[in-house]
């Protein structure tokens, strides 16, 4: 039977890599790197450069795929990305099918960790479901950007006791920080939501390209520096082509132990 990898390499850093996704690598006879556009080119040059750095088996290639551009979301966002996960899981099917032999491993290389806002997984279970091709699976953790956000903040992401809530961009904005959540962990944000928060005393520790030579942080109370990550963010952004960035949240006035 098929083997399957599906390996996390890390939130932008090379070092990111676990030595279980390096065995991991080398056990593969085909690598599967997504080419998401010009503009994110880095995003392909990291699993490039993980591939020179790591891969030791002679018998190994690699293959690079075209990711399709998701539609804007219309009616709703969820039709919207499970056609966009219908055509990957096409894509997919045929990497399968066409690029491993029928004993043979291949690997996804997934940013961070497969587990955290990454859909390969579910897409891959669309691949199951429709029975046209059979696999094994492996799935091997790697380093999240929440993980780069700590430690280069040299912060534990939770107060004693208290509870973690990784959210998105888009749900801040709509449903704002919740009551019952000690931090807040946001991802996935192309607006700077934080700055619709109306508590301007909310403590922001924010991150944009963790863990790599590009990287930027700042912290603060929203009121003092919610403006200039703004401005920083959108410099970044014009000048690199592309951003990710993740922050934590607090709300004033509660003892940091
Ligand atoms: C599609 S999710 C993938 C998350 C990934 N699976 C992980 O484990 O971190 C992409 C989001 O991850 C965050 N992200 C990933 N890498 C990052 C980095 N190096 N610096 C800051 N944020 C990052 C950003 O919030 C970005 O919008």
């Amino acid at each position: 039977m098929r083997k399957l990898l599906v390996i996390g390499i890390g939130a932008g850093n090379p070092d990111h890599m676990t030595v279980q996704a390096i065995n991991g690598l080398n056990c593969a006879d085909v690598l599967f790197i997504p080419d998401k556009g010009a503009k994110k080119n880095d995003l392909a040059d990291l699993r490039r450069q993980i591939w020179d750095r790591f891969v030791t088996n002679p018998k190994s290639r690699r293959v690079e795929f075209d990711v399709p551009v998701r539609a804007e979301p219309a009616p709703s966002y969820r039709s919207t990305v499970d056609d966009w996960h219908e055509a990957i899981a096409a894509i997919y099917e045929a990497l399968i099918r066409d690029e491993i032999a029928k004993d043979g491993c291949g690997a996804f290389l997934i940013w961070g960790d497969p587990s955290l806002y990454d859909s390969a997984l579910r897409i891959l279970e669309r691949v199951r479901l429709r029975g046209n091709v059979a696999f094994e699976l492996e799935v091997i953790p790697g380093i999240t950007a929440i993980q780069a956000l700590a430690a280069s903040h040299k912060m534990a992401l939770n107060r004693i006791g208290d509870s973690v809530l990784v959210t998105t961009g888009r749900r801040l904005t709509q449903e704002g920080l919740a009551d019952n959540a000690g931090s807040t962990v946001v991802m996935l944000d192309g607006k700077c939501a934080f700055n619709t928060l109306a508590d301007k005393d909310v403590v922001i520790h924010w991150g944009a390209y963790l863990g790599t030579a590009d990287e930027i942080i700042l912290s603060g109370r929203i009121g003092d520096v919610g403006s200039e990550i703004e401005r920083v963010r959108e410099e970044a952004r014009l000048q690199k082509g592309w951003i990710m960035d993740t922050y934590l949240l607090r709300k004033p006035g509660e003892p940091e132990e």
